[in-house]
């Protein structure tokens, strides 16, 4: 096996979703399905480009309510090239006689190659070998090389190759009663008998997305020049050319695509760069050898080396990790450095969540931290430009301070639905996610992740620094004095679990004092009276100024920040359990057994009940880790200090205990579960480590929520696989300064590989279960301090060092 590609060898239409996700291409400025060329959306088909931050909105009526989404738009398909052969039937995978097909996605060269061959009619025997590229060196251009050799007739041939806009957002089907059409045509033109374009319009935020090809031909290797039919019809255009084929001669066809928005940095206007850009570009060839260039200094990056006691485990663990590790970088890449955009919770690979960032961004950012940091500050910014819309809706819900919204898209105003369709009963209800507040504690928890591991002080200082106050303020201004437990509460809240939105015997949404939410919020208050030491005094006092921040109030931040009130309860054996929200353990035990022998598959209880007219709000189940996040995001020394802090009482056992507690009553409805529960376990039973952290790895490729990667992939659990590796079995924390390192290889791994970059320090990291080997590079950078066994060492550049474990 090789765990450099992801290989198909039938056509199968149930599994054709799926693999249009798993092997999209992209460059972070856009990406594209991995649809076949000749195919349009219907039952099996989903072709679709994505635009990075390319959103419009639309309303719909919906049970008796006006409601409206923003949505990532589905861009004009660039990528339509069909044929037939002497008049016949245009070819259709379904219904074509099909003698082999192999697909394969190359990971290292990020290259998708579709080879199949079929039988026409009369027994006719034709090749076809197709290579696509989304150029991650030129990142308006895409390229599609098809070879088509008639293997024992010579004849006619027919090839259209076209433009596609009339296209809506119709990859959801849950979602298929919403209005959907977001494009508006303006232009579709053939140019030259090589060259179309088309122009569309957004028809509410009115982004202009125009397309261009080229579409050309040759024999060997002479170039023919073909001139075309010209079709247009409604928002699209299309050339159609006809020539000869010779038996054994193949043909060989590329169009080379150029697509660019008005929201586009240094351009005239879109229509015209795009024409410019596909009218300069180079062949295929030229454009692949550039494209894998790129690639192969990412990979410097972000590959990493394990050794495990498996070969066969070895190999498939590599593979998924690299195919993950692509499509977080093709959502992600260097080129959102100079964008305006966030990392969509389903990548740019489908619809589903519209194309919003949500607080997935916790697990993806760790990954960029450590190998190009200038990617999670490009990240962090898209935050910080929103800052002022989420200051507009703390106000507006009688807050203080920022209050950023659950889901977010184009400006940052809350995205999140009012209605949700539960496709098992058919009802559109009332969703309540919207008050997940801990969104704010996980910006606050990135932008000091990305400080700690870079020392960016330019950034905190200027963008940072202002998100982390404006959060902890908001934070101090949600919580209210109790007297009666003379401590602060937040109330009305919902925590990561999405199965609990309200108390089951009350109307009004929301829950008091969510665990998970209370702790992060004292950590955001801690963080932000660090940075009365960390900052540049005159850069504080600044900031002090103009947010106009009083003594008085960072007293305030103190004093919660010393008496939030932290729920507990006791489990069977009368321990200490962290309780999920306040009031938890009333809740009723859930019949899991029943249930699964009833279901089956009962990772969705909450459509579940709500289509057997109950509720999970009744019950002690969690959709996902709740409770458990915070050994995920910190570590147990970080837990003792901040519930010290609290004057709660601290034994490291109640992190085992909370964690077979909650496992035992979570369902995993999200992929981000069964990442912290594989995390949180793999510190605390290493032999069980490597099964549970296989199991997070097949989310996306074996679809294990069935049906959900085909609507896109989940870039939460994707950064988190490779995180584990990364972070977690190296026990890699960026804290006070230091480099901590607590190496736990999962029984079975044998050694582990892996460059980070540390403080502008690159780091080459080399573990086995009893040594650890550290090298930096020779550069002009300071020491930096490195943490193992307690000890802290000083690490200069060039230097190496080993130590046992
Ligand atoms: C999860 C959320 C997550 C969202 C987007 C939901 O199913 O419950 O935690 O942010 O998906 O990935």
């Amino acid at each position: 096996m090789d765990s450099w590609k992801l290989e198909y060898r039938c056509f199968n239409p149930q599994q054709q979703g799926l693999r249009e996700a798993l092997c999209t291409l992209g460059n972070g400025y856009f990406a594209c399905r991995g649809a076949a060329p000749e195919a349009t959306a219907d039952d099996v088909h989903y072709p679709a480009t994505y635009i990075a931050g390319c959103y419009n909105r639309l309303q719909t009526e919906i049970a008796g309510e006006t409601i409206e989404n923003e949505s990532l738009v589905n861009a004009p398909n660039w990528l339509l090239l069909s044929f037939r052969i002497e008049g016949g039937d245009w070819f259709n995978l379904s219904e074509a006689d099909i003698l082999s097909y192999h697909q394969q996605l190359d990971i290292k060269q990020a290259i998708l190659t579709r080879t199949l061959r079929f039988r026409g009619p009369a027994g006719r025997h034709t090749c076809i070998e197709q290579r696509r590229l989304v150029s991650m060196d030129q990142p308006h251009l895409a390229a599609l090389q098809t070879l088509i050799y008639a293997e024992d007739w010579s004849g006619a041939i027919e090839i259209r190759s076209a433009l596609d806009g009339h296209i809506v957002n119709a990859g959801v089907e849950r979602y298929r009663d919403l209005n959907n059409l977001h494009l508006k045509s303006l232009t579709a033109e053939s140019v030259t008998d090589d060259m179309c374009w088309l122009e569309v319009e957004t028809n509410q935020s009115h982004i202009r997305i125009a397309q261009a090809a080229t579409t050309r031909f040759w024999r060997g290797d002479k170039v023919i020049g073909l001139k075309p039919r010209v079709d247009r019809l409604e928002g699209s255009i299309s050339h159609l050319y006809k020539t000869e084929l010779d038996a054994n001669q193949p043909l060989r066809i590329e169009k080379i695509a150029a697509i660019y928005t008005s929201r586009d940095h240094a351009i005239s206007e879109p229509g015209l760069e795009a024409r410019k850009a596909v009218a300069q570009s180079a062949t295929f060839e030229q454009l692949a050898g550039r494209h894998i260039l790129l690639w192969k200094q990412l990979w410097r990056r972000f590959d990493f080396d394990i050794v495990h006691e498996d070969a066969e485990e070895e190999d498939r663990t590599e593979q998924i990790l690299r195919l993950h590790i692509l499509h977080l970088i093709q959502t992600t890449s260097p080129h959102v450095m100079d964008l305006d955009v966030g990392v969509p919770a389903r990548g740019l690979h489908g619809e589903a969540y519209r194309g919003h960032i949500f607080w997935d961004e916790l697990f993806v950012f760790p990954l960029f931290n450590l190998r190009m940091p200038e990617i999670t500050r490009a990240l962090l910014r898209y935050r910080y430009r929103r800052l002022d819309e989420a200051r507009r809706a703390a106000r507006k819900a009688g807050y203080h301070g920022a209050m950023y919204p659950w889901q977010s898209a184009s400006n940052g105003r809350e995205e999140s639905q009012h209605l949700h369709l539960n496709p098992k009963s058919g009802n559109w209800i009332a969703d309540n996610s919207h008050l997940q507040r801990h969104i704010n504690a996980a910006v606050a928890y990135n932008v000091w992740q990305y400080y700690q591991v870079t020392r960016d002080m330019e950034f905190l200082s200027f963008y940072g620094a202002e998100m982390l106050l404006e959060i902890a303020r908001f934070w101090a201004s949600l919580a209210s004095y109790n007297e009666e437990l003379a401590r602060f509460v937040i109330l009305r809240v919902m925590g990561p679990d999405e199965y609990h939105d309200a108390y089951p015997d009350k109307d009004q949404p929301g829950l008091n004092n969510n665990a998970y939410t209370n702790l992060m919020a004292v950590w955001v208050l801690l963080r932000a009276l660090d940075l009365r030491e960390i900052l540049p005094t005159q850069r504080f006092s600044e900031l002090c100024q103009t947010l106009n921040l009083s003594k008085e109030e960072f007293a305030l931040w103190d004093e919660i920040s010393r008496n939030m009130h932290v729920p507990f309860h006791q489990d069977d054996h009368g321990h200490d359990i962290i309780s999920q929200f306040e009031g938890y353990q009333e809740l009723a035990e859930f019949d899991w057994e029943g249930y699964r022998n009833k279901y089956g598959d009962i990772q969705r209880l909450d459509r579940i009940l709500e289509a057997e007219n109950d509720s999970p709000n009744r019950y002690k189940v969690s959709k996902q880790a709740d409770v458990l996040m915070l050994f995920y995001l910190l570590s147990s020394e970080e837990l003792d200090e901040l519930l010290t802090h609290l004057g709660y009482s601290f034994e490291y056992e109640t992190i085992p205990r909370n964690i077979d507690y909650y496992l035992e009553r979570t369902s995993h409805g999200s992929t981000l579960s069964r990442v912290v529960n594989s995390w949180v376990l793999a510190r605390a039973n290493r032999p069980g480590a490597w099964a549970l952290f296989t199991e997070a790895l097949n989310s996306d490729v074996a679809d294990i929520q069935g049906g959900t990667t085909p609507e896109g992939i989940h870039t939460g659990a994707m950064a988190g696989t490779v995180d584990l590796i990364q972070r977690c079995f190296t026990g890699i924390e960026t804290r006070g300064d230091v480099l901590w390192l607590n190496p736990s290889l999962p029984e079975g791994l044998k050694s582990l590989n892996l460059n980070i970059r540390y403080r502008q320090h690159v780091l080459g990291l080399q573990m086995t279960t009893t040594c650890v080997r550290i090298c930096t590079e020779p550069s002009a950078e300071q020491p930096i301090q490195i943490g193992i066994g307690g000890k802290i060492y000083h690490l200069k550049q060039g230097e190496v060092r080993e130590f046992q474990l």
